[in-house]
């Protein structure tokens, strides 16, 4: 008690005698460390905003050279020297379109669409001065690091996190092209899934053949006469398995089946498990695609092509759940490519013209399994004729570009029916941003949709900032 009693004296005294003196000094004190701390956070984060938009502006930077429309590319070239009138007049030529001389393989311009060996992406000139390191050339010959071309058609690319590595799966189609009857579609014999792996997304190395055909039993699904097509991997996490879905067929595509393999390792060897028919119906072109929270689904072309059906897959990605939506119904689309931004699905589809190319379009969805809606074409550049036909390819997969949000690969195949192992790869820029041109046929609500883009360029490489690893 007294103690207290002495203590609080001199206490209250020196508060009330040092009176405003004391009191103004600890106030105006505290009040500049809060101004300084302010001040110092101030300056702090207009240096991280600072930094962050010195970042966003190379990015914005390098986007916009990716974004720059480049016109021009694919033309027929004017009749050499001058006929004359009468000759002219006995023979007159019937005019081609770029789409015949693309699909001519007599072709004066055929250099043009496939351009020869001598003009390869070869990622075996490692040096600094290389001016064409880690450039794409859509539609060159494209060499792994044995310097041999790329063999992954319909393919599509897998990103193995644990191992910080992109898996390139694609059909391997190096063998000679033939018809198995008069009106059967150019065709080579099944011979394999090929992996290439790589940290740039340029440079890749053959990892060999992970699924192989069957030589010799005839009635195995993927014996050498029957149809092997796109191929797509993906990691289960809570299994810890790569599962791999592919498109099997006979040689007529009357078995319209979807194939099932499963590996340890995303190198292989794969094991074959069987072929579904996904909810009782035929199922041709097909994609799988993985969500954010680890659900898969089946995206697959039936009813004679006419439409898609997406579904679950089952915890274990190994087969299909019951649940299914029929989407794109009636229009006919093939060749399905997902991705995700900004957590709405977009997906690319081709037409259905056989090896020919066609015009491909960009559907959205606000949920995976729909309702999907058709949006615009989404070529830019080059000239009328060639975005009409995706730059003469069709679509396989979209890959994003890890650390630049809204940038994409899109991924596709050059087919080249006369000889399919030189189907050649056209990578571009894809980006979603802006408002859709099209917002077609919404009838509830009005979504924003973003325009999706791809833009055509001759040559073109990733921008600098770039994360390689996810
Ligand atoms: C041939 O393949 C089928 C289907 O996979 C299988 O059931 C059969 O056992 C195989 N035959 C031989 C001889 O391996
Ligand atoms: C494919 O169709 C052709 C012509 O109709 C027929 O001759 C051939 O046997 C069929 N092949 C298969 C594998 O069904």
């Amino acid at each position: 008690m007294r103690m207290r009693n002495k203590y609080r004296k001199p206490t209250s005294f020196r508060f009330n005698a040092g009176s405003r003196c004391t009191l103004s000094i600890v106030v105006w004190g505290l009040v500049g460390c809060i101004l300084l701390v302010h001040l110092y956070s101030i300056i702090r984060q207009r240096n991280e905003v600072d930094g962050d938009i010195q970042i966003r502006a190379n990015q914005y930077h390098l986007m916009r050279e990716l974004e720059e429309v480049e016109a021009g590319g694919y033309q027929i070239p004017p009749p050499k020297g001058r006929r004359s009138p009468r000759a002219a007049k006995r023979r007159p030529k019937k005019p081609t379109t770029l789409i015949e001389e693309f699909l001519d393989e007599n072709s004066q311009i055929r250099h043009l669409f496939f351009p020869d060996l001598r003009t390869a992406i070869d990622p075996r000139k490692e040096k600094e001065e290389d001016t064409d390191r880690l450039y794409y050339y859509p539609g060159r010959v494209w060499l792994d690091t044995d310097g041999n071309p790329i063999q992954a058609h319909g393919g599509g690319i897998l990103y193995a996190k644990r191992l910080g590595k992109y898996y390139w799966y694609g059909e391997n189609k190096d063998g000679p092209t033939y018809h198995a009857h008069k009106r059967g579609a150019a065709r080579v014999d099944v011979i394999g899934v090929s992996c290439y792996s790589s940290t740039d997304l340029w440079t890749w190395k053959n990892e060999g053949i992970v699924l192989a055909g069957e030589e010799t039993n005839s009635t195995h699904d993927l014996y050498t006469l029957n149809v092997l097509e796109r191929p797509k991997v993906i990691y289960n996490d809570r299994t810890g398995k790569y599962v791999m879905w592919m498109h099997i067929d006979d040689a007529n595509y009357t078995k319209a089946s979807a194939g099932v393999a499963v590996s340890d390792f995303p190198t292989g060897p794969f094991e074959y498990l069987y072929s579904i028919s996904p909810h009782g119906f035929d199922s041709r072109d097909m994609t799988v695609f993985k969500d954010d929270d680890g659900t898969a689904y089946l995206i697959y072309s039936s009813e004679d092509n006419s439409e898609l059906h997406i579904g679950p897959l089952t915890y274990n990605y190994l087969d299909v759940t019951n649940v299914m939506r029929r989407i794109l119904v009636g229009q006919h689309r093939e060749a399905p490519a997902l991705f995700k931004h900004q957590g709405t699905y977009y997906m690319i589809t081709s037409g259905c013209t056989g090896w020919a190319p066609n015009e491909a379009l960009v559907h959205a969805a606000e949920s995976v399994m729909g309702p999907w809606e058709t949006m615009e074409n989404p070529c830019i550049g080059g000239n009328k004729v060639s975005r009409d036909a995706t730059f003469f390819s069709q679509s396989t997969f979209v890959v994003p570009v890890a650390g630049i949000p809204g940038l994409f690969i899109f991924m596709a195949d050059r087919w080249n029916p006369a000889e399919l192992r030189d189907s050649r790869y056209v990578w571009l820029p894809l980006r979603v941003g802006g408002a859709a041109d099209r917002p077609l046929e919404y009838s509830f609500g009005f979504p924003l949709w973003s325009r999706v883009s791809i833009f055509w360029h001759r040559r073109w490489r990733l921008p600098g900032g770039w994360s390689h690893y996810i």
